[in-house]
């Protein structure tokens, strides 16, 4: 990850700085996941601007509960929530797609600045700039970066009491123990500015339910959640030059109850070769990619988890079927 923006865009109240570019270890990365017997590819493929868009159809769907829930709780709470944000706050938000739960408690919290961050740079700048459209006064930072690889916080960021916002339960693609170094992270950026006198994370965290509304949620009948699924082989095809057929692979999905985890799966239908640049994969009928995980928590999972990586919850909230949760976290 370059420190040094490859872009600089500068409109009204929004600055937007590309970060990210496809390099090279992107490339290995992709290849070793797809040469392991369980192939994987990281579920960050999914965000071009399609999948992007696909994900925002998800969230409208009815078996899809997460969203909607969350932007529920977000909204009853929203002066509470700024309650534990703090005046002057300069609110970051990885991965932040299309910065429609922000908009829940902006006019609330008031931050002295906004910094989204999204690896899908066209789809971050235009809703940069939308939001700046209903959000006037505010001070919008936006930076295309690969969250997943950035160790140090986004560069020439204004100063001020560091929120990290890390809504939609995005934490839950990591497994127990990515999620505590990810977390880590999250406290020594809260940490690391000196005018961030305390600082913290607002964070969303998808709850255990029963095994047929998780499935469903992943299985819409719409069909959208195997589009966004299969959508990624596009994607990869894009980035990496290669020839996948979306024809070519079934979407499956499934709550993994040992593991406390949704998993989903491309399913190759036949015996089949991929080309990727100039690297050749076999495909066996029936085996699968691994593209994703989705761990859901408890209430006291999620503390214990939070508490490994230096932070203590000092406050949740969650709807009242107890579908998801939102957690206000500052280092212990
Ligand atoms: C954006 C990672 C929270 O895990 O529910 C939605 C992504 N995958 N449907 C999730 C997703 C399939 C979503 N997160």
């Amino acid at each position: 990850m370059s420190e040094v923006a490859l872009e600089v865009k500068q409109q009204g109240n929004v600055v937007y700085a590309r970060h990210h570019s496809v390099a090279q270890n992107e490339k290995l990365a992709l290849l070793a996941g797809l040469k392991r017997p369980q192939k994987t590819i990281s579920p960050k493929y999914f965000y071009d601007t399609r999948g992007s868009e696909l994900f925002e159809q998800i969230t409208l769907e009815p078996e899809y509960y997460p969203t909607r829930t969350e932007r529920s709780i977000l909204n009853d709470n929203a002066e509470e929530i700024a309650g534990y944000c703090g005046v002057d706050s300069v609110l970051i938000e990885p991965g932040s797609g299309s910065s429609e739960k922000v908009r829940l408690i902006l006019d609330e919290l008031r931050p002295k600045a906004y910094v989204p961050m999204d690896i899908a740079g066209e789809f971050l700048h235009r809703s940069a700039l939308s939001l700046s459209q209903e959000f006037p006064w505010l001070d919008i930072h936006a930076v295309c970066a690969d969250f997943s690889s950035l160790n140090v916080p986004p560069k020439n960021i204004p100063t001020g009491n560091r929120v990290v916002f890390y809504p939609g339960s995005t934490l839950g693609n990591m497994t127990p123990n990515e999620a505590v170094q990810f977390l880590t992270k999250m406290r020594d950026w809260i940490a690391l500015d000196s005018l961030s006198e305390q600082g913290g994370v607002l964070i969303g965290v998808d709850l255990h339910k029963s095994t047929e509304r998780l499935n469903a949620a992943y299985n819409d009948k719409s069909g959208l959640t195997e589009q966004f699924n299969l959508n990624m082989l596009s994607n990869i095809n894009n980035l990496f030059d290669g020839d996948f057929r979306e024809n070519n692979f079934d979407h499956l999905a499934y709550y993994n109850e040992d593991h406390r985890r949704i998993e989903m799966h491309l399913v190759s239908k036949a015996d089949h070769v991929v080309r990727l640049d100039d690297t050749h994969i076999e495909f066996s009928a029936g085996e699968t990619i691994h593209t994703e995980n989705s761990y859901k928590y408890t209430l006291a999972s999620f503390a214990e988890l939070a508490s490994g990586s230096g932070l203590e919850v000092i406050k949740s909230w969650v709807d009242d079927e107890n579908l998801f949760s939102v957690h206000y976290l500052v280092a212990k």
